[in-house]
Parts: structure tokens; sequence; C-alpha cells
């Protein structure tokens, strides 16, 4: 089948790579023509496992090919996917420009029928809004071409993309229309063989589905942040806590990991689009602004150990930080906990010896020219003259580290653990002082 996708970010590279590697013949558009140039010459601007080499083989098997030039690109596809961003409004609500002016794109150049799928997250009712901007664009040109609005949201995990979308869950499809129902079907056939995971819905429903899903796991981990700061008050280990209520099958044990809060390109930004839709249509979510507040000053609390630990003296000591991104698989440090710990410790007079496996070109792009701040080769380069640790990112290289280095190289043998990776007992035993989160009564340093 042949498919439009508008917009190379993290979803519209990853489907576009996907839907070639089954076969469909797919052709990707972005108006970004530096970006569009790297790609066609095999480079891929984001890091995600696996994605470089099916987008390499795809484009050498001739079902996958990039353009800047939106008219071929509307006339490629039957399918037009729309993947394009949705950055928050200074208000916190989607900004929807660049949906629509793709939406306005088709109809301006469509001579056939097409299904316009929304893959975008957008708020509930941007079904409505395309299909009024594709026909008042047909209306302009006098023609009464037929087409239909899908929405198909993405549910795929940054650093796990491909399987997430060769292996999904769910494939969501909100529309009104049986012959758009027909033609999606036919498209993630070869995902949906061994069983049917394709639940169709009407258009609003299925926008709903994708923040709602996401709103719900960042309740999960904000609570849990809660309990997490209460086990420090009152002594218990948020650890014993977690696998205790975890199995309770009605509970799960899936994103009840307590940390220094959740970041990335979603959940921050999908929590407040949701609670601006929800205030213009007039309701208040209380739930939703604490999840937001929880999480907002979570991303505080390894700081407030740290400046207490040293009495509110930080000017001039050096804290190594391991792990930058927002999770670890990926080099995104959009709303990353670190960026919220380095910006604290600079504020305090502190210097930042920093460490990611993957995100030190973005960590050099975002704070290049920042004061205080040293990027280190290795997670031992960092320890180097560094008083204290803090990791802010469990990347697998961080979880059996040598614990008798740390010890020695620290000026002090003190970690601030953002991420629980470790047993307290264990670095006990290798002589360090422990901090990480809601583990027991030492942990906490309020008033
Ligand atoms: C998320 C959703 O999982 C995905 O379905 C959606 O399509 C996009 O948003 P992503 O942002 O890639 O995906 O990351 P995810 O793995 O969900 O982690 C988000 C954040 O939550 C990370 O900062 C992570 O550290 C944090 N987290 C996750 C916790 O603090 N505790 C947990 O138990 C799980």
């Amino acid at each position: 089948m042949k498919i439009t996708i508008f917009g190379t970010g993290y979803v519209g590279l990853v489907t576009g790579a996907c839907l070639a590697d089954v076969g469909h013949h797919v052709l990707c558009m972005d108006v970004d023509q530096g970006k569009i140039e790297k790609l066609k010459n095999g480079h891929i601007p984001i890091y995600e496992p696996g994605l470089e080499s099916i987008v390499r083989h795809t484009v050498e098997a001739g079902r996958l090919a990039f353009t800047t030039d939106t008219k071929e690109a509307v006339a490629h596809g039957t399918l037009q996917f729309i993947a394009v961003g949705t950055p928050p409004d200074e208000d916190g609500s989607a900004d929807l420009q660049y949906v629509t002016a793709v939406a306005r794109s088709i109809g301006q150049y469509m001579d056939d029928y097409k299904v316009v799928v929304d893959k975008s997250t957008v708020p509930v009712g941007t079904g409505d809004r395309v299909k009024a901007a594709v026909r008042s664009e047909l209306d302009k040109r006098g023609l009464e071409l037929e087409f239909d609005v899908v929405s198909n949201p993405e549910f795929l995990k940054e650093g796990a993309a491909i399987n997430d979308f060769m292996k999904p869950d769910r494939i969501i499809v909100g529309t009104d229309s049986e012959r758009a129902m027909e033609l999606l079907h036919e498209v993630y056939y070869p995902f949906n063989r061994s069983h049917d995971r394709m639940i169709f819905m009407d258009i609003r429903s299925a926008e709903l589905t994708k923040y709602a899903a996401n709103s719900m796991l960042a309740t999960k981990i904000s609570f849990m942040n809660e309990i997490a700061n209460l086990a420090e008050r009152l002594g218990a280990d948020i650890e014993n806590v977690r696998r205790g209520i975890g199995s309770d099958p009605r509970i799960g044990y899936h994103f009840i990991y307590p940390g220094c809060g959740y970041g990335g390109s979603c959940f921050p930004k999908d929590v407040q689009a949701l609670t601006r839709t929800a205030r213009d249509c007039d309701y208040d979510s209380r739930l939703l602004n604490a999840v937001e507040a929880v999480n907002n000053a979570q991303k505080h609390v390894l700081f407030d150990k740290i400046s207490h630990y040293f009495n509110g003296e930080l000017k001039g000591k050096v804290v190594a930080i391991w792990g930058l991104a927002f999770k670890p698989n990926t080099d995104d440090m959009r709303e990353a906990s670190s960026c919220a710990l380095m910006q604290d410790l600079w504020n305090a007079g502190a210097i930042v010896q920093a460490f990611d496996p993957e995100a030190m070109e973005e960590t050099q792009r975002i704070f290049g020219d920042q004061p205080g701040l040293t990027l280190c080769g290795t997670k031992e380069q960092a320890l180097k003259g560094a008083d204290v640790l803090a990791i802010c990112t469990e990347w697998k290289e961080f979880r059996s580290p040598d614990f008798e280095t740390i010890a020695a190289t620290l000026k002090e043998p003190v970690v601030f653990d953002g991420r629980n990776l470790y047993e307290p007992e264990m670095l006990e035993r290798h002589g360090m002082i422990y901090y990480a989160i809601g583990r027991g009564r030492n942990q906490f340093h309020g008033g």
C-alpha cells in the first residue's frame, strides 16, 4: 500500500520505517531540508536502537524514500499520516499549527480519495479541525473529492520504539468511515496477525485514549513518588512497599518505580495539555494538577538531599552526575530530572561533572556554554576530583559499578541515587553513605 508520512520526528520516522519494513511503499516528508538530506544519506537524527538498520535496508529495497516536496508527498499515498509536532503553547495547550498546515496542504494538492490519519498526540476535537481544514482547501479549488479522517494515536516508548511498533499492545483506530476502517485494517494486518489488537472507535474517544493512557501512567509514578516521600518520613522502605503492592494484579508491577521525577517529550506535555483541555470545558481536574505538581517537586528532591548533606554550603562543591537523558536507551533530555538538578546546583554555586552513555552531545548542545559544567567521557572520569556522586538515569552500566573505586575516588563516599539502583546494605558494606528515594528514615531531610 502507498503511504505518506508528514513529519520525520520520533513517531513519523519509526512509523515510516516499520511500515516500509513489512512491505508498504512509504514516502516521508519534512519541511526541514537539512534533516531530509541527512536521512537520504542514511543519517538518523535520533538515537533509537534498531532504527538505523531498518531505514537503511528499506531505502535500499526502494520501499522508503524522503522528500521536502509537499505536492509529491500528497500525490504519493492513499493514506496520509500526520506525525508532526504538537509543542505546548505558553498556557500548556497543544499547538496545532503544524497539524493544520499539513491538513491544508493535503486539501490543496489531493486529486483522488485520501485517508488523513492523525498520529500526532492531539487534543480531543482535532479530527474535526483537520476535516474542516482539508474541506475548506477543497472548496477553494471548487472540488468535491472524498476523504476520511482517522485518529490513530501512537503509544511507542523511546528506546523501545521499534519493538513497541512491531508488537503493539493495541492499535487504536478512531473513525466514522467503513472505507477508512478497511484500509487501516489492511495497513496494520502484518502487526495484527497472531491476535487481533485493533480497537475501533469514534474519533474523539481515540483522541482521548492517548491522553488518558499517558496521564494514567504519569499518575502511577507521581503516586509512588508521593508514597516514597511519606516512607522517608515514616521510616519505611518504598522498595518493599512497591513489591508489596505490585503483586496485586489490579495494581501490577509496571510504572510504579519511584524516582527523581518523570521527564520526556510526552508525560509532562500530555498531562499539561489534558489539564488545559479540562479547563477549556470548565472542568478543574484536581487530580491532573496534583500529578504535575508532585512531579515538579520531585525533580528537586535530589538537590534537597545534597544541600542538606552539605548544610546548604554548596559553593565550590563538585558533584559528579551519572545519567543525563530522561531515561535509559535514549539521548533525549527533554524535561529530564538531570536538568533540574544541574540548574539547582549551579544556582547554589556548585560545579557539575557530568556523564551519560548517549546524551553527551545533547548536553553540549543545551548547556555547552554553562560555567560550572565539565562534560566527562566516562563515568570514572566524572568521579575524579568530585565531592559526591548523584545518579539521575538508570542506565545498565550504572547498575553494578566498582564501589571500591567510587569510594576511593570521591572526596566523600556519598551517593545520592535518584533511581534506587542499589541495596542500601550493600553500599554500607563498602563504607559508603547512601541516599536514595523513599528508603527509610535517614533519607528525609525536610522540615
Ligand atoms: C511514554 C509512554 O510510555 C508511551 O506509551 C507514549 O507513547 C509516550 O510517552 P516515553 O516518554 O518514551 O514513553 O518514556 P517512558 O518509558 O514511559 O518513561 C517516561 C518517564 O517516566 C521517564 O522519565 C522514566 O524515568 C519515568 N518513570 C517510568 C518513572 O519514574 N517510574 C516508572 O515506574 C516508569
